[in-house]
């Protein structure tokens, strides 16, 4: 059976779009492979977090991934700092990453901004921790969200390069999961930007947590053009805010665009944004109350986590061992 792993930054609330772009099919594969789910709390820190927000969002992250069907008995959740492999590995890795690799990461350009100058180093070498997330567990299978593809042709430069240094065939290709009509969720303020966790408009998109009013009112108010929708994905070329939210809609119904303008072809965004109003809050509000429910009992929430670390690390340890020993650590046995 394949290894999966995939991750989630607990620096807010989940939006549509890691919904739709990750965790949805995250679930889906958990019917025939092995699977590592992982909030990502050190790749969190490279920007700022108040420590008790960062806290708060990690054990929210974790409800809310379970809450949308995440499996923790079958498969493994926990949290990234409790898994000292990842760190580990990521060292080496950044050993192995060249600096003009990082310097085309086109995420870090976007992150940094221009302030460059200021940015975290965490930052910069963030892709080599992913990296390290990744092999630390030799996973073959990574489902993301179209923005993370670049960072997964740089987990596999770094294998091959970590083997060809080595004269090894230790780390293994990966292969990006990549799926469906919203792999690329866009604001709902401007359908050339993602629909971001960080983006400073709560307007630009529907948290997993909003409730019925708000989900109607943000859907309400999503920028459109004036056109109808059309009845071909043709119409949809230049129309950048309709198609994110006919995309939407097809992910939503698990169809494609083609099907959703199949029936609403020609109508008015009014009744159209009203149907996904509606379709949004029958598909969120389970999420958002049984999120609610297991965040009432954060004990029963942080024994999974530790469970979830304590098997990842089963797994991840004898792998970083093993490639500490490759480069030519002498081993020394931990305490
Ligand atoms: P993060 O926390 O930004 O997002 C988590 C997942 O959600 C996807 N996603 C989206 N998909 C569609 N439309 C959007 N607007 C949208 N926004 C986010 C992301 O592609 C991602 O799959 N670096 C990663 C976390 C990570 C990771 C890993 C992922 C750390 N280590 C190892 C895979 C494997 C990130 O920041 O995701």
């Amino acid at each position: 059976m394949q290894r999966v792993f995939s991750g989630i930054q607990p620096s807010g609330i989940p939006t549509l779009g890691n919904y739709l772009g990750a965790i949805r099919n995250w679930v889906t594969l958990q019917d025939n492979h092995e699977c590592l789910w992982c909030v990502v709390d050190l790749h969190a820190i490279t920007a700022w977090q108040d420590p008790a927000a960062l806290r708060r969002q990690s054990l929210e992250m974790a409800a809310t991934l379970l809450a949308c069907g995440v499996d923790p008995v079958n498969h493994i959740l926990f949290l990234q700092s409790g898994v000292r492999a990842h760190a580990q590995l990521a060292w080496i890795f950044n050993c192995v990453a060249r600096l003009g690799w990082l310097n085309r990461m086109t995420q870090f350009k976007d992150k940094a901004g221009k302030d460059r100058e200021n940015a975290s180093a965490g930052l910069y070498v963030y892709p080599n921790l992913m990296a390290a997330d990744i092999h630390a567990y030799h996973a073959t299978r990574v489902p993301v969200g179209d923005d993370q593809r670049q960072h997964l042709e740089l987990a596999n430069d770094i294998a091959q390069k970590f083997n060809h240094d080595y004269g090894v065939d230790f780390f293994p290709n990966i292969e990006p999961v990549i799926l469906g009509p919203a792999a690329r969720v866009m604001s709902l303020r401007d359908g050339t930007k993602k629909m971001s966790k960080s983006d400073p408009s709560d307007q630009s998109r529907i948290n997993l947590n909003d409730d019925a009013d708000t989900i109607a009112l943000k859907i309400r108010r999503a920028k459109t053009d004036p056109l109808p929708l059309p009845s071909e994905v043709d119409g949809l070329a230049d129309r950048p805010e309709a198609r994110n939210l006919v995309g939407i809609y097809a992910a939503l119904t698990d169809t494609d665009h083609a099907s959703v303008l199949r029936a609403h072809g020609g109508q008015g965004f009014g009744p159209f944004k009203n149907a996904l109003a509606d379709l949004l809050v029958q598909k969120l509000a389970p999420i958002s109350a049984e999120t609610n429910r297991l965040l009432g009992d954060e004990n029963a929430l942080i024994a999974i986590l530790q469970s979830g670390a304590e098997r990842a690390a089963a797994i991840a340890d004898p792998i970083v061992s093993e490639a500490e020993r490759l480069v030519g650590f002498v081993g020394l046995r931990r305490g």
